[in-house]
């Protein structure tokens, strides 16, 4: 790309809400200067950087807020056409939608068709990194990565591995989990924008064997991720139990396999023990908070003090198809009514947390905090801007908003797919909403800046 000086109101969170109370960061007329190479070099009001580099052209993003891109800690490729599965818990929503439809992945031709829309979800949500639960199959994944990479996401994702308890066209053996494992670790790790995540089900469907053969390929290849379920649902919760009668609890199944690390995601952990919350902050994983499938599932109220007060690091994840749709402004306002709902033993969160939740802390769960997940000098251009229809009702609230975090409440409480008018990874434009007149690409002292009324 060219450089370029993008012009608009911006907030980020290049810090915790739960560690900082001045977190959250705000230009009403805000100035970032986007290198050649989709970098952040300088980040600040637009009068001042405009100033200092006058020949630089300017792209103007008037009206809305540009925030940074989206982080989806967990979410399903093969499951977006059975989202909305309604009435059924866990185990029973497994049986009868999610792993039917899992199993026509094994047809190239209906797992192309099912990536393109799954990676459309994404972007058209303004989710610009993902930690993807992939397919059972092997071709199923290669399809994924090449079409990840031709839309321009950033993607963590592995085949997924289970030998029992599933239906038989999803069960692999321990050899061929690390010989497939291996050689998509070897084609696509690291390569682009992809990363590989070593993906075992959950225990439930895993074997010892299964999970020793996790293992392996974790240490041959000491930077790739691992991310798998747990703690979600407590008739989950009791046949692990019953499974693993030598494990101290559900992660001492993975621990004890030598899965957990910095690297590591765990998805839902609603019903976690005290030692299992130690362990987890001991070995440095991330909890994946999924509460809008937590809530559609009926798996319980996320508690998120007891993650934060353990030192266990959150991050938001739609869990698609568990979950109710790709929107990352959807899953932070749920994050709120869970915290509400549990009362005393909710954690009361902010605006600033609800942006930190779905963007920096997404970073930092998949340790690439160093390169995206705010708007300061060094990270990449990823970016979402939030631009109502005019006459919108989002429209309107934001009109008159009297100050940021009351703007970026009113963008979780009312923001949905029709709000996401263009998107950006590494400085590459990704996703424009049809209907979006284009970005002006030059700006003169007469223009008046893209400010939200106070
Ligand atoms: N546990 C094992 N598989 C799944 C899945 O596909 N969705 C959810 N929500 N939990 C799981
Ligand atoms: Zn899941």
């Amino acid at each position: 790309m060219t450089p370029t000086l993008f012009r608009a109101t911006f907030m980020h969170t290049p810090s915790s809400p739960f560690t900082d109370a001045g977190a959250l960061r705000t230009e009403t007329d805000g100035g970032l200067l986007v290198d050649g190479s989709g970098v952040i070099v300088q980040s600040g009001d637009f009068a001042t950087l405009h100033a200092a580099h006058p020949d630089t052209p300017v792209t103007t993003l008037r009206g809305g807020v540009l925030l940074p891109g989206f982080i989806d800690t967990h979410v399903h490729y093969p499951q977006v056409r059975v989202i909305g599965g309604l009435g059924m818990s866990l185990l029973d929503w497994l049986d009868r939608c999610a792993l039917p439809e899992e199993a026509r992945l094994a047809d190239a031709p209906y797992a192309r068709a099912v990536t393109s829309e799954f990676l459309h979800g994404l972007r058209s949500n303004g989710t610009t990194t993902a930690l993807v639960f992939g397919a059972h199959f092997k071709g199923a994944m290669d399809l994924f990565f090449e079409a990840a990479a031709d839309a321009g996401l950033r993607t963590v994702a592995g085949l997924v591995v289970s030998d029992r308890l599933l239906r038989g066209e999803l069960h692999t053996t321990p050899e061929r989990a690390y010989s497939e494992g291996k050689a998509l670790i070897e084609r696509w790790h690291g390569v682009g924008r992809a990363r590989y995540a070593v993906t075992p089900r959950f225990s439930l469907s895993a074997s010892e064997g299964i999970l020793d053969a996790c293992a392996a390929l974790m240490t041959e290849y000491s930077d790739v991720h691992f991310t798998s379920h747990i703690n979600e649902n407590l008739r989950e919760v009791q046949t692990v139990r019953e499974l693993f009668p030598g494990s101290l609890d559900y992660l001492d199944t993975y621990d004890r396999a030598g899965l957990l690390g910095r690297r590591s995601v765990l998805a839902h952990s609603v019903h976690p023990t005290d030692r299992e919350l130690g362990q987890m902050a001991a070995h440095g994983c991330s909890a994946a908070h999924c509460p809008c499938s937590n809530a559609s599932l009926g798996s319980g109220l996320f508690p998120l003090r007891r993650h934060v007060h353990a030192g266990v690091h959150v991050a938001l994840g739609t869990d698609v198809g568990g979950g109710t749709g790709f929107s990352m402004l959807k899953e932070g306002l749920q994050a709120y009514f869970t915290q509400q709902l549990l009362g005393a033993a909710g954690l009361p969160l902010t605006p600033a947390h609800l942006l930190y939740l779905s963007t920096r802390a997404g970073a930092e769960a998949l340790d690439m905090g160093g390169q995206i997940g705010d708007f300061s000098p060094g990270k990449a251009f990823d970016a979402v801007w939030l631009r109502p229809p005019e006459g919108s009702t989002l429209d309107t609230v934001l009109n008159h908003a009297s100050s940021p975090p009351e703007a970026l409440a009113a963008l979780f409480a009312n923001g949905t797919q029709a709000d996401v008018a263009q998107v950006w990874v590494g400085g590459d434009r990704v996703y424009v909403r049809s209907g979006v007149p284009a970005a002006a690409p030059q700006v003169t002292a007469a223009d008046p800046p893209p400010v939200l009324s106070s």
